[in-house]
């Protein structure tokens, strides 16, 4: 096996070459002068199980891209088998055509990915009218969880707190962490008008006053949903408010924004930002060495 770096994911895929005891390489992108992408493996793959590493995110069109062309390359230089680990993927909140004449774009970054690579393995994929990564994938997908992370670190960081999802769809991290901890929670009603403008609402009954809330959701990226949570939380009278996101994207200044919300940010290393408070190299691992 040989753990190939695609340049999103560097410092992840050295610790996990290192954990797994396996080959570490960090493939070569540039461009021509006409744009065009170059790449290069620095590495033999032949024979061997490549393993490329690359979230989604600071640049999902150039990631996309880069798996194409680098599974491509493998799969011609004569590579046994080729996985693509994408802690954070991209593309998939476009799972439907919400307006004529879109393009579905989940559906096409699948078709692409299924046509080159053998397996792909991500973290908390954004399932929302997909039930599960089969309905998009026909290669074998796995969708592992970051749940039992972040649990530990709000029982080792949180004293009493109450877990709170922004959303319906977020109850599948705030609901279950808050029942692995048996801590209560409470899940908002969300009203989304536009990309970067959404208003919420606590219908449920239940006192914030004095409370540790902390605020968990797969992904903060213009990270307005999070800024209206922690508002209501605070307002409501917390003690304190913390953001949890697996994927942090901060998009267009969202970091900046929220640290006026709440008092901490953590996120995990699916994609590299100082918030990356909890490593997901150990679930990986495991998922990694299971036989293929
Ligand atoms: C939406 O369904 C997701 O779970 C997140 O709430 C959403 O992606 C956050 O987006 P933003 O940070 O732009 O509000």
């Amino acid at each position: 096996m040989i753990i190939c770096s695609l340049g999103h994911s560097d410092q992840l895929a050295r610790s996990l070459a290192k954990k797994l005891k396996a080959a570490y390489s960090k493939i070569i992108i540039n461009h021509f002068p006409d744009g065009d992408i170059y790449l290069r493996y620095n590495c033999k793959v032949k024979d061997k199980t490549v393993v490329l590493i690359n979230s989604f995110q600071p640049e999902p069109n150039g990631a996309l891209y880069a798996a194409v062309f680098a599974a491509e390359t493998a799969q011609d230089l004569g590579a046994k088998k080729v996985i693509l680990v994408a802690p954070y993927l991209g593309f998939m909140r476009q799972d439907k055509r919400f307006k004529d004449g879109e393009a579905v774009s989940s559906r096409i970054m699948a078709k692409l990915l299924d046509s080159c690579i053998d397996k792909i393995i991500t973290f908390d994929a954004h399932l929302h009218r997909y039930k599960s990564l089969t309905d998009l994938f026909e290669i074998p997908a796995v969708n592992l969880t970051a749940n039992s992370l972040i649990a530990d670190y709000i029982k080792k960081k949180v004293s009493q707190p109450l877990l709170m999802g922004p959303d319906w769809e977020s109850s599948q991290w705030a609901r279950r962490i808050a029942g692995q901890i048996g801590a209560e929670s409470a899940v908002l009603e969300k009203t989304r008008h536009s990309y970067r403008k959404v208003t919420v609402k606590l219908r449920e009954k239940i006192t914030f006053k004095n409370k540790n809330v902390v605020i968990v959701d797969d992904i903060i990226s213009t990270g307005s949903t999070m800024v209206e949570a922690a508002k209501t939380a605070t307002r409501l009278g917390a003690k304190s408010v913390m953001a949890i996101a697996v994927h942090g994207v901060f998009a267009e200044g969202a970091y900046k924004k929220l640290k006026k919300a709440a008092s901490k940010i953590v996120t995990t290393n699916t994609i590299r930002h100082n918030s990356n408070k909890i490593d997901i190299t150990a679930l990986l691992v495991n998922e990694l060495k299971k036989k293929f």
